[in-house]
């Protein structure tokens, strides 16, 4: 990371064409809004503090979406153009010397390897400033670059300006640049505004530089899905794909199984061990960190969640903001939601829901239960059906099931209460008080047998 590299994100436009009430550089793809992915990228060749990103329509709230990320912002009250909004950043620290790098917050697929290759190709040198365009079969919409006999960017031509015979030009500018700041800056102050709409368009600059010797570079990247500019929401959908396209790619060559590849969704800040199989249509979101031989089932949904090694998320499962420690499993069909833990080894099967609650090691919940505000402890037998009833209609409550307790199928555990050590709950009982340390508590009605009754039923129809 060179010291002298300032980078500028132009973020501040509404993004007509999304025609949303979001602001542009706020959708997602990929698992994180566009303009996080822009950021990331240009953390490769800047430190945070040298990294400015110029906000405008909905500014507080794109602040508040990113501000987690360490960098800098300068607000563009009025949205005058690409030029203008370099221009508003003219006070920052930094921005007037060095490299001043030029990012858009509505291009962000740009990888961080082609961020450094530009930094690489600006300090070859002989140049004012170098800029990454890429051949389309359909250039519609793009600023086409038009290239002097040297081969040299003589200027780039919007859309609307182009003639028709610049309108069949295939090279396109992709909004990124890096420019030797001390020559840009007098020129970026001399663009006027383009007669037919009225903006500064930071393109015209390369023209004026022109004018007086400096020169623009172009490097051409092949990928061009690298630079593919979000305008509308087909391309958000596009984008989208291509993310989770590298990211299982990126895992698999990392040593994780990916089964049907293509129907499988994983954020880009999730982080999956060597080992682990995924399954179809399974998606792994957000804040996500699943270590190594673990198996995640074919549609399971685990979201903000911490897998130690070896744990299993069985298939048609939800996991959501919780954990499962070495060896835990949790489904077929199982939920684990609001800071939920399973502890080393422990067990939760089939339609069995964890809210707030904590199952000790080797502890086991296997069929049909809910548990809820409930701490409990090691080697635990939860029978099936067993409900914490944790509600009374205005607070919740918790229930506490110490080490080694059996809980029988059936049983209503009505909180606040505390099931001791060691202890037995009856199957269908319903538990209103502490049951002591190695008791066991039979709380429901006594079975009655009435000899011979059915035969009687039977033989009075007759
Ligand atoms: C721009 C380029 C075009 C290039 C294309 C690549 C200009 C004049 N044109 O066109 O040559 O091919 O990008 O995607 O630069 N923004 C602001 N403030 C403003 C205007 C825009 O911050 O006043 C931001 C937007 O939020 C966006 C970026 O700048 O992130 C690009 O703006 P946009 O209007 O999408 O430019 P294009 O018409 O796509
Ligand atoms: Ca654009």
């Amino acid at each position: 990371m060179s010291r002298d590299v300032s980078v500028v994100i132009l973020a501040a436009g509404l993004g007509t064409r999304m025609k949303s009430s979001l602001a542009k550089v706020l959708h997602r793809a990929g698992g994180a809004c566009l303009l996080e992915h822009v950021i990331e990228a240009a953390k490769e060749i800047a430190a945070p503090e040298r990294i400015v990103a110029v906000v405008g329509h909905q500014a507080e709230r794109v602040k508040a979406a990113v501000e987690g990320l360490g960098t800098r912002f300068e607000v563009q009250t009025e949205q005058k153009g690409t030029g203008h909004a370099l221009r508003v950043c003219g006070g920052q620290r930094g921005v007037r010397s060095g490299r001043l790098v030029v990012l858009y917050g509505d291009c962000p697929l740009l990888s961080k390897v082609t961020l450094r290759r530009l930094l690489e190709e600006h300090e070859k040198g002989g140049r004012a400033a170098t800029v990454i365009t890429t051949l389309l079969a359909d250039a519609t919409g793009y600023g086409r670059i038009v290239r002097d006999e040297a081969g040299r960017v003589a200027a780039i031509v919007e859309q609307k300006a182009a003639t028709e015979e610049q309108k069949k030009i295939r090279e396109i500018n992709s909004g990124i640049y890096c420019f030797e700041a001390e020559v840009l800056w007098p020129y970026l102050e001399k663009v006027e505004p383009n007669p037919a709409s009225g903006e500064y368009y930071l393109t015209d600059v390369v023209e004026l530089m022109r004018a007086a010797g400096q020169a623009t570079v172009p490097l051409v990247v092949e990928d061009a899905s690298e630079i593919l500019g979000i305008n509308t929401k087909v391309e958000l959908a596009e984008a989208d794909r291509i993310f989770r396209e590298r990211k299982v790619k990126e895992l698999m060559l990392a040593g994780v199984t990916i089964e049907r590849p293509d129907t499988v969704t994983v954020d880009v800040g999730v982080e999956v061990g060597q080992d682990t199989v995924i399954g179809p249509m399974a998606q792994l979101l957000g804040k996500t960190t699943v270590g190594r031989g673990c198996v995640v089932g074919a549609s399971a949904i685990v979201e903000n969640a911490l897998l130690e090694d070896g744990a299993k998320v069985h298939a048609f499962s939800f996991v959501q903001d919780s954990k499962l420690g070495a060896e835990a499993e949790v489904g077929p069909y199982g939920r684990m939601r609001m800071g939920a833990v399973l502890e080393d080894g422990a067990h939760v099967g089939n339609f069995v829901e964890l809210k707030k609650t904590r199952l000790g090691a080797g502890s086991k919940a296997m069929h049909l239960a809910y548990l809820g505000d409930a701490t409990i402890g090691s080697n635990v037998n939860i029978g099936a059906g067993t409900i914490t009833c944790n509600y009374d209609g205005k607070k919740k409550h918790p229930t506490v099931i110490e080490d080694g307790a059996f809980v029988g199928s059936n049983s209503t555990l009505v909180a606040p209460v505390v099931v001791g050590k060691g202890s037995y709950v009856a199957a269908a009982s319903v538990v209103t008080k502490p049951v002591p340390e190695d008791a066991l508590a039979v709380g429901r009605a006594h079975q009655i047998n009435k000899e011979g009754w059915a035969q009687r039923r039977r033989e009075n129809k007759a």
